[in-house]
């Protein structure tokens, strides 16, 4: 079978498949429906994952048994990951960060930092403050400069965080920016529009 990924991914790979590392990734809140290491692991990459949702991991099993696949997903949290240092020398992480708090988020990126070799590539994305959700009350109130939160009906609180333009630079000292991506996806479906903006910062962890 085959599967279309999200287009991230593929830019991703298209610059990690050039370099001459060895082929072993982490995502950090890699579960869900259709796990993203997939793709990496149709490209002969050995995966890792972490996600702190056991609800989301088993659904990743699912889709892992089904398709034969050994994408090894466990409970974990990215802002202390249960690996050590220089473990991979790829780590990406995809509509994650955006459920932290800006300081959860220097804690997370520090550990991907951590866990990466030398001259290892990260991926990782944001919300932009120019999505139309930002500010938006179905998001609860902000409990921080860009931070919204509300309680879901199972009473667990659900974050969602949003960047300004270059803010998330300074997550990344002691990497080297190679590309940032910017995305704005206008939804005319609905009964008003919705415009989506994610910033992905692709980086090289510097020798
Ligand atoms: C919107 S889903 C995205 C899943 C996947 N990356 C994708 O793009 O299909 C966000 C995931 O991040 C996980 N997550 C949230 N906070 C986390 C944390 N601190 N550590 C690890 N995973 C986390 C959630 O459980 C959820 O599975």
């Amino acid at each position: 079978m085959r599967f279309i990924w999200p287009l991230p991914l593929y830019r991703f790979l298209s610059i990690i498949e050039r370099l001459e590392l060895e082929k072993n990734i982490l995502d950090c809140g890699a579960g869900g429906p259709q796990p993203p290491l997939g793709l990496f692991q149709e490209y002969g990459y050995e995966t890792h994952g972490i996600d702190i949702s056991k609800g989301a991991i088993k659904l990743s099993e699912e889709f892992a048994k089904k398709h034969n696949m050994k994408l090894n997903i466990v409970e974990g949290d990215m802002r202390e990951i249960p690996f050590d240092d220089e473990s991979f020398s790829f780590v990406f992480s995809l509509n994650s960060l955006c459920h932290l708090t800006k300081r959860d988020t220097t804690r997370a990126i520090g550990e991907m930092m951590r866990v990466l070799k030398p001259e290892g590539h990260l991926l990782v994305d944001f919300m932009s403050t120019e999505s139309s959700y930002h500010g938006s009350p179905s998001l609860g109130k902000e409990v921080g400069v860009g931070e919204f939160q509300y309680i879901d009906d199972d009473g667990v609180a659900v974050l969602h965080s949003f960047h300004s333009e270059g803010e998330p630079e300074q997550y990344f000292a002691g990497m080297k920016i190679i590309q940032t991506v910017k995305t704005i996806t206008e939804n005319l479906s609905g009964p008003s529009s919705t415009i989506d903006v994610r910033i992905e910062y692709y980086s090289t962890k510097q020798v």
